[in-house]
Order: structure tokens, then sequence, then C-alpha cells
């Protein structure tokens, strides 16, 4: 029988196909079963939070225990939160819950109907703002449930792990998030809570700071990634053992060419893997060549995302600047001499230039201030394709910081 390929993009990796990750793991499922317990888990993008929930919920379930997993990431207001919470929590409390969610309906003015999966035949509870209530937060609503939540398994003696991702959207939604939240968080002494998210500074606001509602309410613990010590032994191993061996070298140059993001290391992984075949096993090389060959794949997207930039700003320009520098960690964008000899023009429209590629996820901060590109795919991007544009050859492949 023939292996297949143990590196998941985006699907939830069971057994062995998880990384390490352990105390990250216990940590999580001690949270969620303990009453009361409240903690948010915040770091960059693509480390794998919303995997380690995932994976938490997914082995308590097996367990027997109460759980669920909210994912606000594409919701646009609290009243679609409302109904992703409402999906997310009714089989673990079954009709009584809908029924009092009719309840908050109704004194919050909003129409509340259950319709019925054509498929699996599990009710889909549906709330919507009356058109006259449209200018009005549906944040009491989105509370309001996790309110009755409390109230039934308090009143039945059951506690429940709530895990919701993405959950620091609802300050976009209502300025008086953080206090609602504290109230609720508060009350609730069936339900434990476990948060996660990916914008630091949204979520360092809401509850790291002295001048917060939230402030010491929450245990706040920031997700790292993954050490690269364990992600090649993790790499090595999986590649072994699905018959495609690979030289320990070879393993260390995917998590120096990808680290620190989980995601681009199981992605450099997974075609590396691709690409392995029946031939002896991919050594260094064949890992330069897999990692050029994602690069090619992704081509239409970023070259998409580089034409969305500005013209008339020095955006493009910076990037071709860092991504010339073996470690852009150690260029002075601001300094005089670089603002000249790249002719990037005034320091404060560079500030703010800097700060669209940031929120773009063109490029990320490190905990010191410096800059790195947010993604060494579409750092490579620019050194094979925007550097000709200077003038400059293509420099080698090296890892995000040289
Ligand atoms: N422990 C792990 N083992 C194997 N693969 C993992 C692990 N953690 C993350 N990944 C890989 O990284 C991808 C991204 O992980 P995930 O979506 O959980 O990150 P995230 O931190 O929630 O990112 P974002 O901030 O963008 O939401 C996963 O789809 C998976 O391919
Ligand atoms: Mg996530």
């Amino acid at each position: 029988m023939t292996a297949s390929n143990p590196f998941h993009v985006g699907l939830l990796a069971r057994g062995d196909d998880f990384a390490d990750r352990r105390r990250e793991l216990a940590d999580a499922e001690t949270i969620l079963t303990t009453p009361g317990e409240r903690v948010v888990l915040y770091g960059d993008r693509r480390l794998g939070k919303s995997s380690l929930l995932e994976k938490a919920v997914d082995r308590l379930r097996g367990q027997g225990h109460a759980v669920a997993l909210i994912d606000l990431a594409t919701a646009s207001s609290a009243e679609q939160a409302t109904n992703l919470a409402l999906r997310a929590l009714a089989p673990c409390l079954g009709s009584g819950l809908l029924d009092a969610v009719q309840g908050i309906a109704a004194s919050l003015d909003l129409s509340f109907e259950v319709r019925t999966d054509p498929i699996s035949g599990a009710p889909i509870p549906s709330l919507r703002l009356a058109r006259r209530a449209r200018s009005e937060s549906a944040l009491p609503s989105f509370l309001g449930v996790f309110d009755e939540v409390d109230r039934r398994l308090t009143a039945e003696g059951r506690h429940l792990g709530v895990a919701i991702d993405e959950f620091q959207r609802i300050q976009h939604w209502d300025p008086d998030a953080a206090w609602a939240l504290k109230g609720a968080t508060e009350r609730h002494g069936a339900v434990s809570y476990l948060f996660a998210g990916s914008e630091k500074a949204l979520i360092r606001g809401l509850f790291d700071t002295r001048a917060s509602p939230l402030w010491k309410q929450v245990r706040v613990v920031e997700f790292g990634p993954i050490a690269p010590d364990e992600l090649r032994a993790w790499i090595w191993r999986r590649m072994n053992d699905t018959g495609r061996p690979l030289d320990h070298d070879a393993a260390a140059r995917i998590v120096e060419l990808a680290w620190p993001r989980t995601q681009d290391v199981v992605e450099l992984a997974h075609a590396v893997w691709e690409a392995g075949g029946d031939g002896p096993g991919p050594e260094p090389d064949g890992v330069d060549r897999a990692f050029d060959t994602l690069v090619d794949a992704k081509a239409p997207h970023v070259g998409r995302a580089w034409r969305d930039l500005k013209i008339d700003s020095p955006q493009q320009q910076i990037l071709r600047v860092l991504a010339a520098a073996p470690d852009p960690r150690a260029v002075e964008l601001l300094s005089a001499d670089t603002l000249t000899e790249f002719a990037l023009g005034p320091k404060s429209t560079v500030a703010s230039a800097i700060q669209t590629l940031v929120d773009r996820e063109w490029l990320a901060r490190t905990d010191d201030g410096r800059l790195t590109f947010d993604d060494p795919f579409m750092r490579r991007w620019v050194q094979r394709t925007a550097l000709a544009d200077l003038g400059l050859p293509t420099p080698p492949l090296t890892g995000p910081t040289g």
C-alpha cells in the first residue's frame, strides 16, 4: 500500500501528522475542562492556534467531555457571530437552548427561526436583526446566548468548555465589547473559555493593559513557534514512516527556509514529499527546488497582491530593498542613507507605507520592532521577480533571516 502525504495544509492533522505542541495541547485540555477558567492565546499568523483548538476539542469530545468550538473568522457582525455560536452550541445543549434563545431574540427585537439541515437532519438556528434594530449592536445577543448556556448548565450541574477562535473581532463591532465581555466572564461559573486570535495589538489592548476592564481577568498566554529541533525530527520521522526517507540535512533545510510559521514549514514539507517519488530521498538541493516550485504555484496570487500596492507610494520599493538584503532585520529603512540611496522619498511617507505593508501582511514586525517578510514564499517571489527592476541579480535562496 502506498502511504499518503503526511503533511497537511488546511486540514486537521490527526495522530502523528500533528506535530509536537504536547504542552500546549495538555494546557488547552485542562483549561477546557476546568469550570470557570478563562485564557486567551495569541500569536502570529499560521503558527497553529486554530489547529490546536480543533485538536483539543476533537480529543476531549472523543473522551466524552462537553466542548464546543466557535470560529468567528468569517463573521462580519455580532449578529453573524451569534448564529455561529448557536450552531456550535446547539448539539451540546439540545432543543431547550433553542427555546431559550427564542426568548432572548424576542427581548432584543431579533427574528429567530430554526431550519433543518437537509443532509444531517440537525437543527440550524438562525437569528436576524429586525430592520429597525439594524443600527444597534447585536453583542448583547451574542453574550446572551452564553448567559443562557451558563444558566442551564448550572441548573443541571454540568460544565461546558468553549473555545472561541478569532474572538477579538467582537471589538470591531462594539466599542464597549471589553466591558460586556468582563460582565459575562465574571458571571459564568459553569463555562470555561479558551479564546484565540492573531490580531496581536488588538488582543494586547483588550486584555493586557491596565486601562482595560479585562486586565487580570483573563490569563494571557503567548503562542510561539514550534522549536526548530522538534520540527526537524518530526519531518525526518514522518518522511521515513511514509516511505520517502530524506537525509537529516534536508530536513534541517526545510526548517531553515520556512521557519517560524508552522504552516510554511508544513507546506514546504508537503511539496518535498510530493517531489520524492520512488527514487532516492531528496537532499537539500531537492528542498530548494521544491521551494521554488511552491513560489511558482503562488506566483499568480502574489503578483496580484503586488499589483494591489500603490504605485505612487514607496510600498513596492520598500519590498525590493528588504528582499535584496541577506537579513531584512538589519536594514535601517528610515536612515538618511537608505532613503537617499533607494529614492524612497520623505521619511513620514515611508513610515506610513511600512504600516500598510504590515497591515496587508507583506511584512511582519519582530518583538524588537525589526521588519521581516511575513511569508518566505512572497519574499522569494520579490527576489526572483522585482530585483531586476533595480538591475540586481536574484540572490541565493536563504532562510528568512539570511
Ligand atoms: N501542530 C501542527 N502539526 C502539523 N501541522 C500544523 C500544526 N499546527 C499548524 N499546522 C499547519 O499550519 C496550518 C495553519 O495552522 P492554523 O490555521 O492552526 O494557524 P493559526 O495560528 O490559527 O493561523 P491564523 O492566525 O492565520 O488563523 C494548518 O493548516 C496546518 O497545515
Ligand atoms: Mg487561526
